[in-house]
């Protein structure tokens, strides 16, 4: 009874509810593509370190005059990660961000400063909502991943 036969047309029900559900969504290509591509994750780091640039917490800690090279690390890892160019990982090796994290003092204080200005970001974008929470869920929790200290 159960054979192949049964879903012969499993694929035609497949894309009919794909498209039912996706309204104007274009659910083709991967997460990388389906928001835009590199422009956006340009976008996206632009605005982050424009709030880092004004920030009293955070922008002692970062290194160097020229916020354009941390803003680059991070836009080639974020466009890595979510499935494009993996440039990242030729230039900088494994990510290895906890690690990486470990000289900078990351508090709670710290942790909600980046989220703020990463608010500021991904609002700036203007993703369609299914994407935007999957993007604002992924730095939410990455960031509580970067905690390393609760002294003030
Ligand atoms: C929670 C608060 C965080 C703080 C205070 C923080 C701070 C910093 C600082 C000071 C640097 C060094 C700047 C540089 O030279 O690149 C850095 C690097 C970096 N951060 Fe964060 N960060 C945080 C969270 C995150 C999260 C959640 C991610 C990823 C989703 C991330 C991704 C990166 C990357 C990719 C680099 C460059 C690593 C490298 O290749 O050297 N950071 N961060």
């Amino acid at each position: 009874m159960h054979d192949e036969e049964d879903f012969s047309d499993a694929e035609r029900v497949e894309t009919v509810r794909i498209k039912g559900l996706g309204g104007e969504l274009d659910i083709s290509g991967n997460f990388y593509e389906r928001v835009g591509g590199s422009q956006t994750f340009e976008r996206l780091v632009a605005k982050f370190y424009e709030g880092v640039a004004e920030d009293d917490v955070l922008r002692p800690m970062y290194p160097e005059d020229d916020l354009g090279p941390a803003a680059e690390r991070l836009r080639m890892f974020l466009e890595q990660y979510w499935g494009g160019p993996t440039t990242y990982q030729e230039q900088r090796g494994h990510p290895r961000l906890k690690m990486r994290h470990s000289p900078f003092k990351i508090n709670p204080l710290a942790r909600e400063r980046w989220l703020l200005h990463m608010r500021a970001a991904v609002d700036s974008i203007e993703l369609p909502q299914l994407l935007e929470a999957e993007l604002w869920g992924y730095l939410d929790r990455a960031a509580t991943a970067m905690l390393n200290t609760f002294e003030e």
